[in-house]
């Protein structure tokens, strides 16, 4: 899967880790594994619009019927994009897929592209219409607010991002098991340093499975006491050394930081 995440472009300069900035160089997961088909059905592809085609960007996680979790350096104001639900194939048509507008996004306003490090590298785009749920549509759940996993933690990131570094994008979407790692330890001077916030959460490094180019936005999906799914991450950045590069795993924003927000802009825009 996706080992390294891409950060986007803006980076430069303050991460010396982060890939380029180019839109097509998102994310995605290396050393991962074909997932069983809409077993992620929250996952959409952030798509945009070039030259009367549309061409996947991101990952992105459906919280309600009408608005997608995704990562603010998915977000170009100059775009027009559109997010397909109910996907396993990119390139096939597939019953029970459907392609909807997006009418507005909204960027975390303490979002700063030239400050990735910083991190509220987080976005919700409200779409056209509401989505109807099905068995390959359905809402992902969210943590509750300020919970945070412990060291180990066994998660899965998916995605449509690269195989390997630098390689291809994903036609089938890949998953790829990623263990938490704490923040004491991600923060630490062999590992990410103080790249990393406690806004973010890390998970990989064991320099094998990682997101990837492509997969930024998507969701880093954590099992609950419960037995349901929970999406505890949007893939936000990786190293430029390369998707999977020991001890610099995944770095997620954290979506237990902005449930406020998040409650906040899908019930006031
Ligand atoms: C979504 O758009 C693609 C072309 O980008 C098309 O092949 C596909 O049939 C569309 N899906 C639906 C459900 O309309
Ligand atoms: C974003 O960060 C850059 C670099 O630190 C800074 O110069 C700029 O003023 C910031 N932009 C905003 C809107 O805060």
């Amino acid at each position: 899967m996706i080992k390294a995440l891409l950060l986007s472009a803006l980076v430069a300069g303050a991460l010396s880790y982060e890939l380029p900035t180019d839109q097509d160089q998102m994310p995605r997961v290396v050393g991962g594994e074909d997932a069983v088909p809409n077993s992620w059905p929250w996952q959409v592809s952030l798509q945009y619009s070039s030259s009367g085609q549309w061409r996947h960007t991101c990952g992105g996680s459906l919280v309600t019927k009408n608005w997608v979790l995704t990562a603010a350096h998915c977000i170009s104001s100059s775009r027009t994009y559109r997010v397909a639900l109910g996907k396993h194939s990119l390139s096939s048509v597939e019953s029970g897929s459907v392609n909807v507008s997006v009418s507005k996004s909204v960027v975390h306003e303490k979002w700063n592209s030239s400050q990735l490090s910083k991190g509220n590298d987080i976005a919700l785009l409200k779409l056209a219409n509401s989505v109807s749920l099905s068995d390959k549509i359905q809402l992902a759940r969210l943590p509750t607010a300020g919970s945070i996993l412990p060291n180990n933690y066994a998660c899965y990131v998916t995605g449509w991002g690269r195989l390997q570094t630098n390689g291809a994008a994903s036609d089938i979407l890949q998953q790829g098991r990623l263990l938490v790692v704490d923040y004491a330890t991600c923060s630490s001077s062999s590992w990410w340093g103080s790249t990393v916030k406690t806004n973010m959460v890390c998970a990989g490094g064991d320099g094998v499975v990682s997101s990837c180019n492509g997969d930024s936005g998507g969701p880093l999906n954590c099992p609950a006491s419960n037995s349901e799914w929970e999406v505890h991450g949007v893939v936000s950045f990786g190293s430029s050394l390369g998707c999977n590069y020991y001890h610099k795993p995944s770095v997620f924003t954290r979506v237990s930081n902005y449930i406020d927000w998040i409650n906040s802009v899908r019930t006031s825009k």
